[in-house]
């Protein structure tokens, strides 16, 4: 197998982006986070004064802003019409607004199109995580990891990566996690699911060296098979 594109899904807070980042700096391969991109267009949204409560404002609006994403796994990089919004996508006003705005079909159409278009231009191959990676965007993919946690566990690394940035404590994030998951997973177009071939590691009491380790035998196992 020349390039290998690998799915990685699950809900907040289960360790997608540390084992993705991970996974395909050990492999070589790119690496997207569909979850910023989401995120870019929501900040983009709320900058440009589209009520985010509006989901027809929100698809007329779709298609207007550029996303550009970085693919070195070292560094990835996310800018809006050349804006450099790494920080301002993580700020609680985009989090609380992200399931609102990604939950528009136009908006998944346009994002979609273009978590397709990096995928597939990824020479070695490429790690995408997110929520629909798997059952949607690249149902293609030569393997399909779809991670979990328990609720305690994911609110308890949320608030750590948090800390410092905004105060929050363990019990709002545990709430907020829950629910933008729960919008996440009820949504009509393309919700938080795992596809039926992907393989389900539950992360619970695992460490992140340990998570990446099972990707990374499961990559290197399709690779000997191919
Ligand atoms: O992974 P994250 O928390 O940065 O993702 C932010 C939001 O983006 C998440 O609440 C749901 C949405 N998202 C999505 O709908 N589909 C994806 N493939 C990735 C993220």
């Amino acid at each position: 197998m020349e390039s290998v594109i690998v799915a990685i899904d699950g809900p907040s807070g289960t360790g997608k982006s540390s084992t993705s980042k991970a996974v395909a700096a050990k492999l070589g391969l790119s690496y997207l986070d569909t979850g910023a991109q989401y995120r870019a267009i929501t900040w983009w949204m709320i900058n440009n004064g589209i009520d985010t409560d509006d989901p027809a404002a929100i698809a007329t609006a779709s298609a207007k802003p550029v996303i550009v994403s970085g693919t070195d796994p070292a560094g990835p990089t996310i800018t809006v019409d050349g804006v450099d919004v790494a920080g301002p996508i993580r700020t609680q006003e985009v989090t609380s607004k992200v399931s609102a705005v990604s939950a528009v079909a136009e908006v998944r159409a346009v994002i979609t199109e273009l978590q397709r278009s990096i995928a597939l231009t990824a020479r070695q191959g490429i790690v995408v995580e997110g929520r629909d990676i798997g059952t949607t965007v690249l149902p293609d993919a030569d393997l399909k990891i779809f991670l979990t946690a328990s609720p305690e566990a994911r609110a308890a690394r949320r608030s750590g990566e948090l800390k410092g940035k905004e105060s929050a404590d363990l019990a709002s994030t545990k709430a907020a996690l829950i629910k933008r998951d729960e919008a996440d997973s009820s949504r009509r177009t393309s919700p938080l699911a795992k596809a039926d071939d992907a393989v389900e590691v539950d992360t619970t009491d695992l460490t992140l060296d340990q998570v990446v380790e099972c990707v990374v035998t499961l990559v290197e196992e399709k690779r000997a098979a191919a």
